[in-house]
């Protein structure tokens, strides 16, 4: 299954109830929403109380992307908040494997990031301790950046491991996606596609999100 994961990080929040049911309509199929806190990235932008009241607002799994540092001291607060899934990078925890224990155990989906700096075979020995891995194809903290193109080698050699040896886990790609290289990435083995300013900068996303799925119906 493909699914499209919008980054609610490009949208509108003074009109995000509109920008949520516009890209749910059109066949989201989770919302992911990007957490960050000016010291593991160099950029902020919300935290669980934010993520609370957006839960409000649709039914879609939460797919919530970590770029903080200690993530182990604020888990508990995201899923209390209701992220379904919940993505903490590589670089930003010294015991990666108790905190993918630790999400299965409060009933979240565990997710593990890798920086574009960092290789796959850092998973060797957790693969199979993770629902979801994220292949940042950008250097996390901002929109809008450019596709670094080693992210495909490094989504082929992710798929390798997962298929070997957990082939339910999810593969996400984030950063620099949109018309122009979905099916590359499509082919190069990731199942879900974060995408933010692709289709929020856009005047209507749900048209653009709608573009997307027709990409992937063709892949
Ligand atoms: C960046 C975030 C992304 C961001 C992607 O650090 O993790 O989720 O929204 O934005 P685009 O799709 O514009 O590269
Ligand atoms: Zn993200």
């Amino acid at each position: 299954m493909l699914r499209i994961a919008p980054s609610l990080l490009s949208a509108d929040f003074a009109d995000i109830r509109a920008q949520i049911q516009a890209v749910q309509s059109a066949g989201a199929d989770q919302l992911h929403l990007d957490v960050m806190d000016g010291r593991f990235v160099p950029n902020l932008t919300w935290g669980p109380k934010i993520i609370g009241d957006l839960r409000k607002l649709s039914p879609l799994p939460f797919d919530c992307h970590l770029m903080i540092v200690e993530p182990e001291r604020y888990v508990d607060a995201f899923r209390k908040a209701g992220a379904d899934i919940i993505t903490f990078h590589y670089e930003a925890t010294d015991h990666a494997q108790r905190l993918l224990a630790h999400l299965r155990s409060i009933g979240a989906k565990a997710g593990i990031s890798l920086c574009p700096q960092t290789p796959v075979a850092m998973l060797d020995d957790i693969i199979e301790d993770c629902d979801l891995v994220l292949i940042m194809s950008v250097n996390p903290g901002f929109g809008g950046q450019s596709f670094i193109p080693r992210s495909y080698e490094k989504i082929r050699q992710a798929r390798a491991l997962i298929d070997a040896r957990n082939p339910g886990c999810m593969l996400e790609v984030d950063g620099g996606i949109g018309a122009s290289n979905l099916r590359d990435v499509v082919a190069a083995g990731a199942d879900t596609f974060v995408m933010g300013s692709s289709i929020f900068d856009t005047q209507d996303p749900g048209a653009a999100l709608e573009a997307m799925r027709t990409i992937l119906a063709q892949a």
